[in-house]
């Protein structure tokens, strides 16, 4: 009797203090019936749909929504502790874009501390995260089923699946898909609209994840598609975490979709029905015939719908060709992406391409302000151009063109044909370029720490270009005049690929000579082809225009002026460099910061291409990530030759000339 007492005590006891007080187990098997602020939490654009939730706001450029359970959930003891509790999940999601070819952006099941994570950015990186010049160590823990290559990030692909501890840099990728009963690995689509269901079992004693997904006809695998197993997931946990989905995205338009979601913080989440889920398509013409076959079998009024839809698309396609009064549009045309605007609608944009809607006109050809009907600022570049088949060929590459995106790009919106009239449609940088900011404004100059942050936003821009895609992008023209500031005064890059033009064709009011006088490395004077080295070179020019406040080349200026860097160097050579930074500045720098800027531009414009640093160390330097003593060695030792041809006046020759004093490069304080 007493020992059966006691073990009830016993068993009480480990009751109360072993298992948890309250299980939290829910299955939503569609949100229809959901009154949002009882059963979820719904974070900015995130907003229940019909059946679904809907994480992201189309018309929204810098879309970021979130959807959590409530309550949070208990996932340690005290935040101290590192004994984790194991949870289980399934959901049911769609991605579906308006364009197949646009950039993908794909959607996290996320646990974190708070439904806002502090410092995430909008239309990037799911919404969830900070850029990641800043992985602290924070309690965000995601499951990313990523829809776009970001190669910068190391994503293998445009569709995989893969865990991320507080940083869009994944810990673990892996492409998405299942292995089946026989073992053998079945790719899934996840951007084509259907209904992908995931599993997640997370083991906490053991600090395990095991994600698998696949079609919602598969019934569940048994291997997982994807296995992390690490000690340190526990930093990234706190006492108690909300546990939901995010999703982010640009002006692509890509429906991210949850449909159902099971969860269990105490055994294996309970199976979904998926047989009555929604299922969402694209609509394309040669797919809307196929399902309108399909649809035959339920009613016919989704015939009528898809008929009635594809007279009206066939009606504005009609007469968005006839609004094109002057050209015909030729089948290579509509392989193009990005968006093809009508000539009519970048007319009505810009007041008939008014001269009041001038922003300037260069080599190229104007370029124009405009406002799109549904108020989007716009500035549309109109470019000359003799052949058409160098204009196709150009396209072909401005189509790949459109696809770079980098927060120190300007992006392209699209483009339009006329004839030979190429119009290219690119974000409105209120604030103009650069070099206005340092030579047209004498009264309201740019101070030094505005500029300082526009050279390294330039300088990301740039390595994105050279090192953040799978084909190298080298500008071409880098220039001052190129780089526009936006309405938070921060740098981007612009123009990009266009140079390019030159070689396809001839173009009005220019000579043969691609990039601009100045800013040219001397390489291409003997060799033709542009390099990234090239663009490092004309980047150095920049970099000096700026900390100088001078133009590169000064046409009235005493002889030994003339040239910028000759002048530089010159400066450098005597031990005065500091001497060169822009009087009307004075003050607002410490000298030593002042000197590693100079200094830095001085190595881009070695004029060895292969000793001048890459874009990689020159934006460690310039966003201050590399401290004084790990500055990549290569680049001091390039700083410390930089020197090497001073004084040689035609900046090609007498490298080994003259012992350099070493150089100390030391960190910007930030
Ligand atoms: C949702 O609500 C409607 C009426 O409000 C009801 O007819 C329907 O059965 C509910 N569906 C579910 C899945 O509970
Ligand atoms: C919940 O829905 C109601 C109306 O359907 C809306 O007014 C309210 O803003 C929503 N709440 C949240 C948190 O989204
Ligand atoms: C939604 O919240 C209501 C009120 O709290 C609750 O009765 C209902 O069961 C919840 N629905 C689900 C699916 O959890
Ligand atoms: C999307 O955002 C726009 C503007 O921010 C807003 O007017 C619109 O109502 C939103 N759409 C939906 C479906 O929430
Ligand atoms: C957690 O650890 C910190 C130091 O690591 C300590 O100061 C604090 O007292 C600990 N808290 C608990 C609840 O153990
Ligand atoms: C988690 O959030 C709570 C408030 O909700 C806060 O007190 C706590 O400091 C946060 N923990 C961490 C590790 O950020
Ligand atoms: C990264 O984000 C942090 C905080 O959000 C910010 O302070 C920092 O300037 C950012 N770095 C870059 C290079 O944008
Ligand atoms: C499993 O996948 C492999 C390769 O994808 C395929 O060859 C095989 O037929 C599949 N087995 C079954 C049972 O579906
Ligand atoms: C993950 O999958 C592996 C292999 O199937 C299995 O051995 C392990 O127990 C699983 N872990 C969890 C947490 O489900
Ligand atoms: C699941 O559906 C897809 C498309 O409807 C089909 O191609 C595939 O064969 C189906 N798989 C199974 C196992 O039924
Ligand atoms: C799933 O739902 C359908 C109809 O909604 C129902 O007929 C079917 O029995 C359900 N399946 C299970 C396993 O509950």
């Amino acid at each position: 009797m007493r020992a059966f007492s006691a073990v009830l005590l016993l068993l009480l006891l480990h009751h109360l203090f072993v298992s948890p007080t309250s299980a939290l187990d829910f299955l939503f098997n569609s949100f229809s019936n959901i009154t949002n602020a009882t059963n979820l939490t719904l974070i900015n654009d995130a907003r229940l749909d019909g059946a679904a939730i809907r994480l992201t706001n189309d018309t929204n450029q810098f879309a970021v929504g979130r959807v959590f359970f409530p309550k949070k959930i208990p996932m340690k003891p005290t935040s101290n502790s590192t004994s984790v509790a194991s949870f289980s999940t399934s959901f049911v999601f769609s991605v579906l874009p308006d364009i197949a070819s646009s950039p993908g952006f794909g959607l996290c099941f996320v646990l974190s501390n708070s439904t806002s994570p502090p410092n995430s950015l909008a239309s990037q990186y799911f919404g969830l995260f900070t850029n990641t010049t800043v992985p602290f160590v924070a309690p965000l823990l995601a499951v990313e089923f990523d829809t776009g290559q970001n190669p910068e990030f190391n994503d293998p692909d445009g569709n995989h699946i893969g865990i991320d501890l507080n940083n869009v840099d994944s810990a673990s990728t892996t492409p998405a898909g299942y292995y089946n009963s026989t073992g053998g690995f079945v790719p899934v689509q996840m951007r084509t609209g259907q209904n992908v269901r995931a599993w997640i079992e997370f083991d906490g004693s053991n600090l395990e994840f095991n994600v698998t997904v696949a079609p919602t006809n598969v019934s569940r695998p048994s291997l997982p598609t994807l296995t992390y197993r690490e000690t340190k997931i526990a930093n990234y946990v706190s006492a108690e975490m909300f546990v939901g989905f995010s999703a982010s995205k640009t002006q692509w338009i890509e429906a991210q979709r949850v449909l159902a979601w099971s969860f269990s913080d105490n055994g294996v989440a309970r199976d979904i029905n998926t047989t009555n889920l929604p299922v969402f398509q694209l609509v394309s013409p040669s797919t809307s015939l196929s399902s309108g076959a399909i649809a035959g079998i339920s009613i016919g009024c989704v015939v009528f719908v898809l008929i009635l839809a594809s007279g009206f698309y066939l009606y504005w396609w009609k007469k968005r060709m006839e609004g094109e009064e002057t050209d015909e549009i030729e089948d290579w045309e509509l392989e193009f992406w990005p968006h093809r605007f009508s000539n009519e609608e970048l007319r009505e944009a810009t007041g008939g391409f008014s001269n009041d809607q001038l922003l300037g006109s260069g080599g190229f050809g104007k370029v124009y302000k405009g406002t799109l009907s549904n108020g989007t600022e716009i500035a549309v570049k109109c470019v000359n151009h003799d052949s058409k088949q160098g204009l196709r060929e150009f396209m072909a590459e401005i189509a790949s063109m459109g696809r770079l995106q980098h927060k120190h790009l300007v992006q392209m919106r699209g483009w339009c044909r006329k004839r030979n009239e190429l119009m290219l449609v690119y974000d409105y940088m209120p604030n103009g370029s650069l070099n206005r900011w340092i030579f047209d404004k004498p009264k309201k100059v740019l101070g030094w720490d505005r500029r300082r942050r526009v050279l390294a936003d330039v300088a990301e821009g740039l390595n994105y270009l050279h090192h953040g895609w799978d084909q190298m992008v080298v500008h071409r023209d880098i220039k001052s005049s190129n780089i526009l500031l936006d309405a938070e005064m921060r740098g981007r890059l612009g123009d990009f690929g266009l140079a390019k033009l030159y070689e396809h064709g001839e173009v009005p009011n220019t000579t043969r000579v691609v990039g601009t006088l100045g800013y040219l490395a001397p390489e291409l004077a003997t060799v033709a082809a542009p390099t990234a080295a090239s663009d490092v070179y004309s980047f150095g020019v920049v970099l000096l225009e700026v900390a100088c406040g001078r133009k590169p080349i000064k046409m009235d200026a005493a002889e030994d002026e003339e040239v910028l860097i000759d002048w530089v160097r010159e400066l450098y050579v005597r031990g005065r460099v500091g001497e060169a930074a822009d009087p009307r500045i004075k003050g607002e720098y410490e000298a030593e910061e002042m000197e590693i800027a100079l200094k830095l531009g001085l190595a881009c414009c070695h004029p060895h291409p292969q000793r001048r640093p890459n874009m990689r160390d020159i934006v460690a330097v310039l966003v201050g990530e590399a401290a004084a003593a790990t500055a990549p060695a290569a680049l001091l030792s390039e700083l410390a030759r930089g020197d090497s041809s001073v004084g040689g006046g035609d900046g090609c020759s007498d490298e080994e000339s003259m012992e350099a004093a070493p150089l100390q490069l030391r960190q910007p304080s930030v």
